[in-house]
């Protein structure tokens, strides 16, 4: 105890995990085929942008409940010479979509945005991964599909993970196509059994042979408008013609002489990332401890004042005008900080959206990757919930997302993740519903430093934070980061959510401030690497299957 205790004093933690460590580059991703995959990429030459296109086709082979071609995600890119992009290939509402489309004769949301055909946005991913790959790309395009059709071709051995997940999908076993691939005799696939998609072989091989026009045009385009016609569903040709693919500035901040690089709207998570980060920035909140009780509530409240805003503010930028200055003014997070009450819970109900435009001068997977030249590449991308909509188009072998439940069916009515939300992101034609994924990447000394990222809903954005203010301000390696216990709020409902792991001493000292605490799930599974000198440090989240290729 004598030679602990000084210890402790420095790091200020009790256990340590360490994590994977390579030297050259590193994939950290949520499936072992697809993580592979990329590290072969890397370890043959390729970049980090060639990792992340065939890390993204596999796990759309590998991990069905969130890889995809029918989805829709960012690629956040920070080059080794230090400039960043970010690539938006959210999935978009077709051209026949109204405003009151999920509204019931009763005027209340029906279930049409999360299961079926008409859930689906159209998607982006492949056009997303294709213009990424023309612009940072360095390896030939076929090559890159290539293991990914090997994968769908040849099969692949099913995990337990995988087994217990598609058996607990309610909605996969609903669709007589997603039943007729994903079960034997009326059962799911038993772990050990391998899993053949040739459809999906034969979608991919379109693909490669003719880039994204080989998914948006021709025979794959023709099938699916007219699997949608037949079901009830609103993507046409012309809705997958029009799709674009958006490069955008990534959002850039700072928290205590880290750079911090982030996801811009149609993301609300790299505002939500950087306003959270803001109003905890000179609370001094850390210095009660990690997880003590004062520390949490401090999360919690800031937690809570960006979900009042998001709800309000956050849409799609080329439909609605996001205040972001005004959002992370120091103005205006002084304010937000100023209204938080260190001892007290405040009520939701009570705290609503701030007013930035005072200072406004006008199921989801995430992989992290860096390669030997110090290119960074954080990506997420989903079909929203596990298995997307539940629907797999019928001989093309692929699931289509239900995205569409990520817009407000109902303005002021919480969706599939009780997130409440406004007229910003309404259902509106051509429009991207608002996302919480948040790619992000830390940077100091001019050097990365983070690559980090997750799934998990409206969670993702307070999990990277987490894991951030874990690695920041409790001096955690990456690993004892992403394992520690997470809390979340999201203002709406009015719960402070606590993941399994926190004191029944420290509940009582929150609930005694008034704040109403319940235990749940994961919150967010985060996958990410930290650049540690000359070491690649990988650190995978127990709440998934993570797992680190590198070389
Ligand atoms: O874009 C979003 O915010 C959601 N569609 C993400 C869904 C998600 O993370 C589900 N996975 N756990």
């Amino acid at each position: 105890m004598r030679v602990l205790f000084p210890l402790l004093l420095v790091c200020g933690i009790v256990w340590a995990r360490e994590p994977v460590r390579f030297r050259h580059g590193m994939v950290v991703a949520q499936e072992q085929h697809a993580a592979g995959v990329g590290a072969a990429v890397l370890k043959s030459g390729g970049n980090a942008v060639d990792a992340a296109v065939a890390v993204a086709l596999a796990l759309a082979v590998t991990h069905p409940t969130a890889g995809n071609l029918g989805g829709g995600g960012f690629l956040l890119l920070r080059t080794a010479q230090g400039q960043a992009t970010f690539f938006d290939f959210r999935e978009q509402a077709p051209l026949a979509a109204t405003h009151d489309m999920y509204l019931g004769p009763d005027g209340k949301p029906t279930r049409d945005s999360i299961e079926g055909w008409r859930a689906a946005g159209v998607p982006g991913t492949v056009r997303g991964l294709e213009l990424a790959h023309s612009k940072y790309g360095s390896r030939d395009w076929a090559e890159l599909v290539a293991p990914a059709i090997k994968l769908a071709a040849e099969g692949y051995e099913i995990s337990y993970g995988q087994a217990r997940s598609m058996a607990g999908s309610k909605l996969l076993a609903k669709f007589p196509e997603s039943r007729r691939i994903f079960q034997r005799d009326g059962v799911f696939i038993e772990p050990g059994e391998r899993l053949y998609q040739p459809e999906l072989a034969t979608t991919l091989r379109r693909i490669a042979a003719g880039g994204a026009k080989g998914f948006y045009e021709g025979e794959t385009a023709r099938i699916l408008a007219a699997e949608m016609r037949a079901h009830g569903g609103l993507i046409t040709e012309e809705d997958l013609k029009l799709y674009r693919a958006v490069e955008r500035k990534p959002l850039m901040g700072g928290y205590k002489g880290y750079g911090v690089i982030t996801a811009p709207p149609p993301s609300s998570g790299g505002l939500g990332l950087l306003q959270i980060l803001g109003v905890l920035n000179g609370t001094g909140y850390e210095t009660t401890g990690f997880e003590s009780a004062q520390t949490i509530h401090w999360m919690a409240e800031a937690m809570r004042r960006y979900y009042a805003d998001r709800s309000e503010y956050l849409g799609d930028p080329g439909f609605f005008k996001v205040p972001v200055k005004g959002l992370l003014d120091p103005r205006y997070l002084d304010r937000l900080r100023a209204s938080i009450d260190p001892a007290h819970a405040s009520k939701s109900a009570a705290v609503k959206p701030g007013a930035p435009r005072d200072f406004e001068p006008a199921e989801t997977t995430h992989f992290s990757i860096v390669d030997s030249a110090g290119n960074a590449v954080a990506l997420t991308y989903t079909i929203n919930g596990g298995y997307g909509s539940g629907v797999t188009v019928r001989g093309l072998g692929f699931l289509l997302n239900n995205e569409m439940d990520d817009f407000a069916a109902k303005p002021g009515e919480p969706n599939m993740f009780g997130l409440v939300q406004g007229e910003s992101n309404s259902v509106q034609p051509r429009k991207r519903p608002l996302s919480s994924m948040t790619p992000t990447i830390l940077v100091k000394d001019g050097k990365p430093f983070l690559v980090v990222g997750a799934p998990g809903g409206s969670r993702i954005i307070t999990g990277v934070a987490q894991v951030v203010l874990n690695m920041l301000d409790f001096g955690m390696n990456v690993q004892d980061a992403i394992d520690a216990p997470r809390l979340h709020h999201q203002w709406m409902p009015d719960t402070l959510y606590l993941e399994r792991g926190f004191s029944p001493d420290t509940i009582a000292l929150l609930r005694a401030r008034g704040h109403t605490v319940e235990q749940t799930g994961s919150v967010a599974v985060v996958e990410a690497i930290r650049v540690n000198g000359a070491w690649l440090e990988g650190g995978t989240d127990g709440r998934g299957r993570g797992k680190v290729a590198g070389y």
